[in-house]
C-alpha cells in the first residue's frame, strides 16, 4: 500500500493482525524494504510486521531529493501515527539504525523495544565525509548503475559472493534503480547526522544488537562498543554474513530476533 507521510507517498507493506505486537522496519542505505522479506516470513505469525521505502529508495518517492536523518525519523514517527501504532519494536539496520538511535532520543515513548544491526553510534568522522562528498560527485557523474556495482563490492560476507549471487544481485538491482538524485541526498543525510553515543546509557528500552561477522562497514568491534553502553543490551554475530545480515544468514538473524521479540511481548 502508499501512505502519504509529510507530503510524500511512502511504499508500505503492512501485515499480520491489527491486534499483534507491531514490529516496524528501517532498512539501510541504498536498498529498500525487500531486505526485510526473510523477517517479515519469520514474524508473520506472531507479530503485525511494518516495513517501508525510506523517502527516496525502492518505491516510495523521491520528495525534493534534500534528506536529514531528522526528516527521516518524522517520516518514521508519522507512519506509526498515520498506521495508529501507538508503540512498536523498531529495528534498523545501518542507516535504519542511525534513524532508530535519534528516533530513540526524540521519542522513546513510541518504542517498546530496538533492534539494531550492522550499525553505530557515532557521526562521520571527516575521512568518510570526504568519501562520501566523492560518492556524491560520483554517482552524479557515472550514475546509480556504477554506483551499485562499487558498492556491492564492500557490502557482503566473502560466503555469500561464493553461495549467494543471487542476493548479491537483488542488491545491485535495488540500488541501480534509486536515482542518482536520491542517494546524492542521502549521502548528505548520513554525512550531517548526530552522534548519538551520548545518550546510549539512556536508552531504557530492550535492545538486541546483531551484527555479521563479516561487516566491514560496521563491524563486530562496533556492535561491541554499542552492546557496552546501552543497558541489558544482548548482542550476537551472524555467522557468514557481512553488512546485510538480515539477508545473508537469516536462519541465525531470525532466531536471535524471534526469541528477543517474544521475551520483549510475552514476558514471564
Ligand atoms: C547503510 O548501509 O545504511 C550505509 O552503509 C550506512 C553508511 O554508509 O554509513
Amino acid at each position: 500500500m502508499r501512505a502519504t507521510i509529510n507530503g510524500a507517498s511512502l511504499y508500505v507493506e503492512d501485515t499480520g493482525a491489527r491486534t499483534a505486537p507491531a514490529v516496524v522496519f528501517v532498512h539501510g542505505f541504498p536498498f529498500s524494504s525487500e531486505i526485510w522479506a526473510p523477517q517479515v516470513r519469520a514474524l508473520s505469525a506472531s507479530c503485525r510486521t511494518i516495513v517501508y521505502d525510506v523517502r527516496g529508495h525502492g518505491q516510495s518517492d523521491i520528495g525534493d531529493g534534500q534528506y536529514t536523518i531528522e526528516s527521516h525519523v518524522d517520516d518514521l514517527v508519522g507512519l506509526l501515527d498515520h498506521l495508529g501504532v501507538t508503540r512498536a519494536a523498531v529495528a534498523g539496520l545501518s542507516m535504519g539504525g542511525y534513524i532508530t538511535l535519534r528516533a530513540l532520543e526524540r521519542n522513546p515513548e513510541r518504542f517498546l523495544a530496538a533492534i539494531l544491526c550492522d550499525t553505530r553510534s557515532e557521526a562521520d568522522t571527516n575521512e568518510t565525509k570526504l568519501r562520501r562528498a566523492a560518492g556524491i560527485a560520483a554517482v552524479k557523474r557515472n550514475g546509480s548503475a556504477a554506483y551499485a556495482d562499487d558498492f556491492v563490492s564492500s557490502v557482503f560476507s566473502p560466503a555469500t559472493f561464493r553461495a549467494h549471487p543471487e542476493i548479491v544481485e537483488t542488491i545491485r538491482r535495488i540500488i541501480a534503480r534509486t536515482p542518482p538524485l536520491s542517494i546524492a541526498g542521502t549521502l548528505l543525510a548520513l554525512a550531517s547526522r548526530t552522534d548519538t553515543t551520548g545518550s546510549l546509557s539512556s536508552v531504557r528500552v530492550p535492545t538486541l544488537i546483531l551484527v555479521g561477522e563479516d561487516d566491514t562497514i560496521t563491524p563486530p568491534a562496533v556492535a561491541r562498543a554499542l552492546h557496552e553502553r546501552i543497558p541489558g543490551s544482548e548482542l550476537h554475530v551472524i555467522p557468514h554474513a557481512g553488512h546485510l545480515s538480515c539477508l545473508e544468514n537469516p536462519a541465525p538473524f531470525n532466531e536471535f530476533l524471534t526469541s528477543f521479540l517474544d521475551r520483549v511481548f510475552h514476558p514471564r
